[in-house]
């Protein structure tokens, strides 16, 4: 099926590549229709059907807006293709149900509003039961139907959980990295340094497997709280993430995905970043299935003198004034 999506602006290429990673995780495979830069519009063709396309849609975090595709028309010629364009859309409605169409522009809303009308749909603007987006730009009139991406991350950013800590990271910058890692449902994730547990919510909620590390029992007794919070179970261990021996977990997990203790209200292991990375990815290559993703962020950038691991890719991501993050992509050799 073809979808619409508008990206988020924070970063001009994290949208896309967490989009590939996405589709790669789910076994799928896409390509792109259009990409409209200025507007941020990308269309792309996927081969999944209805069924799954909103589970699917609903992993991204640097997507705005999803839609079900339904046509890109040439600005000049779209008003004389009304009656066309309103019979595509009509395609999409069910006999009785209702819709309203929502663009920038109200006089081409209404317009093609009328036109659909005519064919016998009735006209909702408060609770349709299908929302019709037609998007402006320089030279289109693009128009989806709107899948209502669930947008819900206000109900889980660190001041809203029993447990806070300063360190938390904002559940949509976690769910990013999970997506990256490359993890699936039923997948078995580990966050080693897994703080107050927003990576582990996230990827919980997408299914996975989840298991978290922390050398501090405070740390793990809060991250239980946060997860309990959300109805979710994860398995939580007090461990030191940069001495971990056990038979057990050799090869065990399908993703890692972390946030490296860092700065003042985390203690750095080890002192110096590139000797504790070096370490932590050592311990990390025994952890990790062959052929896996490691996602981790970093304060800054590191040299990655770790063979075992190749850098898949690297992104700078400003957070606010004083705090840009380095995430790196790693997969096990
Ligand atoms: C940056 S915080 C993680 C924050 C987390 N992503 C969150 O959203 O709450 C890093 C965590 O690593 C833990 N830590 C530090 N050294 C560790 C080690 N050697 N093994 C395991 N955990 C460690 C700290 O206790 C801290 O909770």
């Amino acid at each position: 099926m073809k979808l619409i999506l508008k990206l988020s602006g924070e970063h001009p290429e994290l949208p896309k590549e967490e989009i590939k990673a996405v589709f790669e995780s789910e076994n799928l495979t896409w390509k792109t229709v259009k990409m409209l830069e200025k507007e941020r519009l990308l269309i792309i063709d996927v081969n999944t059907g209805d069924a799954r396309i909103n589970e699917i849609i609903n992993r991204f975090s640097m997507v705005k807006y999803a839609g079900k595709f339904l046509g890109i028309y040439d600005k000049n010629s779209f008003h004389d293709s009304l009656h066309e364009i309103a019979l595509e859309i009509s395609k999409e409605l069910k006999k009785n149900e209702s819709f309203a169409i929502r663009s920038k522009s109200q006089s081409l809303a209404e317009k093609l509003g009328a036109a659909i009308f005519q064919l016998g749909f009735k006209v909702d603007l408060k609770n349709p039961n299908k929302e019709i987006n037609v998007f402006i730009t320089e030279k289109y009139f693009i128009v989806g139907v709107n899948l209502h991406l669930r947008r819900d991350f206000n109900k889980r950013l660190p001041k809203v959980r029993p447990f806070f800590h300063p360190t938390a990271m904002h559940p949509k910058l976690a769910k990013l990295l999970v997506n990256l890692s490359r993890a699936k449902k039923g997948d078995r994730l580990l966050d080693p340094f897994c703080g107050t547990g927003s990576i582990l919510i996230e990827a919980a909620i997408m299914g996975m497997e989840c298991y978290g590390f922390d050398i501090s029992a405070r740390m793990i007794s809060g991250c239980k709280e946060n997860l309990k919070f959300y109805g979710i179970d994860a398995k939580l261990f007090v461990k030191d993430s940069l001495n971990i021996e056990e038979p057990l977990f050799r090869k065990f997990f399908d993703a890692i995905v972390t946030d490296a203790p860092y700065g003042r209200s985390s203690r750095l292991p080890y002192g110096n970043i590139e000797k504790f990375c070096h370490r932590f990815l050592e311990v990390a290559s025994r952890l990790l299935k062959d052929n896996r993703y490691l996602v981790m962020v970093m304060p800054k950038k590191v040299e990655i003198s770790n063979k075992k691991f190749k850098i898949v890719n690297r992104y700078s991501l400003y957070v606010h004034k004083s705090l840009t993050r380095e995430i790196y992509v790693l997969k096990l050799n």
